[in-house]
């Protein structure tokens, strides 16, 4: 909807719920509009690279489904989702002591949904929500629908910092928000000592710990770490995508929590939406149910590592002394961080004009910003590219410094 959609609104008078009034559109979205030309070098998208679809499998697996089971895959069908793949997903975080059931899984249509239903069914207005600095601007849209009072985490480079856990900090919080792999914005994985803090921490609170993974499949070295769920299977509410292994179209998600609050969740989503289309969650079933993700993932792995080399290699040799920047082991953002005086907002307005567009830090936390800070993705942009556009970039935070 634009600017004038909205002027048609208020000439009807029609009355807007308080929360509707409280929205706001992203400043930043207006100025990235512009990023879709195509002589603009843009690191500010957070999409998977298109290369990285497997159309054929699709369309493979969308004619047996059509051919063998077209009446179920067209219907409406339960709210919990499909049931086989509930159990391929139940099955494949259960290993070792660990059992996953799949009547804990919930499909979603997206974890962005999995974000709201969250939101809906454990935040009160003005209700502690504990969120690492930075965090997922799309939690934040999420959660703010449902007016929490948000508690910023302390981190650092290794991400968030489980000893400043203090019960005065987290006293009454409804929910901890975490994503240890790969963090959007920061690119950031949690340690090991950190992980086993972490879900100790969750085994004695009175609130879940969220760990969203949409990244943790993309690890560039291919070892991984053990979840927060693997660790604390009872405490922890995991949030699962196939939007980054797959395609994000398909809108399939999953959530994975104890059964009292999936109970809740379901009856949620039940008035969201209904379920998640049959049809798309029996696409992703088909195509991944023997195993195609072992060898399709790597594939991605080994672009995203080589773009993200090349953004490295490109930071290196361009940026001035002041800036610093992370150098992620995977997913698909490089986080940065300009000397104090630069606001990476107006530096967005000209970088736009000379072809070159970012994220600007800022919006990624819940209430004090960092103003000088910004998220890079090198996952569409090719290498040559991604050199050209690290170039201008560098030469107007020069011109700043
Ligand atoms: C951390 C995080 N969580 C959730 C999502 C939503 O993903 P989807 O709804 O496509 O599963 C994204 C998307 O970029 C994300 O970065």
């Amino acid at each position: 909807m634009d600017q004038s959609d909205l002027t048609n609104v208020s000439a009807r008078s029609w009355q807007l719920s308080e929360r509707a009034r409280k929205l706001t559109s992203s400043a930043i979205r207006e100025i990235l509009k512009v990023t879709e030309r195509p002589e603009v070098i843009s690191f500010a998208g957070g999409l998977p690279a298109p290369v990285t679809f497997p159309a054929e499998q699709m369309r493979a697996a969308s004619d047996r489904i059509l051919r063998d089971a077209p009446a179920a895959a067209l219907q409406y069908s339960a709210t919990e989702g499909y049931m086989p793949l509930r159990e391929w997903i139940a099955a494949r975080y259960s290993q070792g002591n660990v059992q996953i059931r799949a009547s804990q899984v919930l499909i979603t249509t997206g974890s962005q949904q999995a974000l709201d239903l969250l939101g809906k069914v454990l935040v009160c207005p003005q209700s502690p929500v504990l969120v690492e600095t930075p965090t997922y601007l799309g939690a934040l849209q999420s959660f703010s629908l449902y007016e929490p009072h948000y508690v910023q985490l302390s981190t650092d480079d290794a991400g968030l910092i489980p000893a400043a856990l203090t019960p005065e900090l987290t006293a009454g919080a409804r929910l901890l928000y975490a994503q240890p792999n790969f963090q959007n914005p920061t690119g950031r994985r949690l340690p090991l000592e950190r992980r086993r803090e972490l879900a100790a921490f969750a085994q004695n609170a009175a609130f879940p710990v969220v760990e969203d993974d949409p990244y943790g499949a993309l690890d560039y070295r291919g070892e991984p770490l053990p979840t927060l769920l693997s660790m604390a299977p009872e405490h922890i509410v995991h949030l699962g995508s196939f939007s980054k292994v797959l395609a994000p179209g398909l809108r399939v998600g999953y959530i994975i929590a104890p059964e009292e609050l999936h109970f809740k969740l379901v009856q949620a989503k039940q008035a969201t939406d209904l379920h998640t289309p049959s049809f798309t969650q029996r696409i992703v079933h088909e195509v991944v149910k023997d195993g195609f993700l072992d060898t399709h993932v790597p594939t991605i792995r080994a672009l995203y590592r080589e773009q993200c080399a090349a953004m490295l290699a490109a930071l290196e040799r361009y940026m001035p002394e002041g800036v610093t920047w992370n150098r992620p082991e995977g997913g698909m953002f490089v986080w940065a961080q300009l000397p104090a005086a630069i606001d990476t907002m107006k530096l967005l307005e000209d970088a736009v004009a000379q072809n070159v567009a970012f994220v600007p830090g800022a919006p990624f936390f819940a209430n004090e910003a960092q103003r000088n800070t910004l998220r890079l993705s090198f996952v569409t942009v090719p290498p040559e590219k991604i050199d050209a556009g690290i170039a201008r970039l560098a030469a107007l935070i020069r011109a700043r410094i």
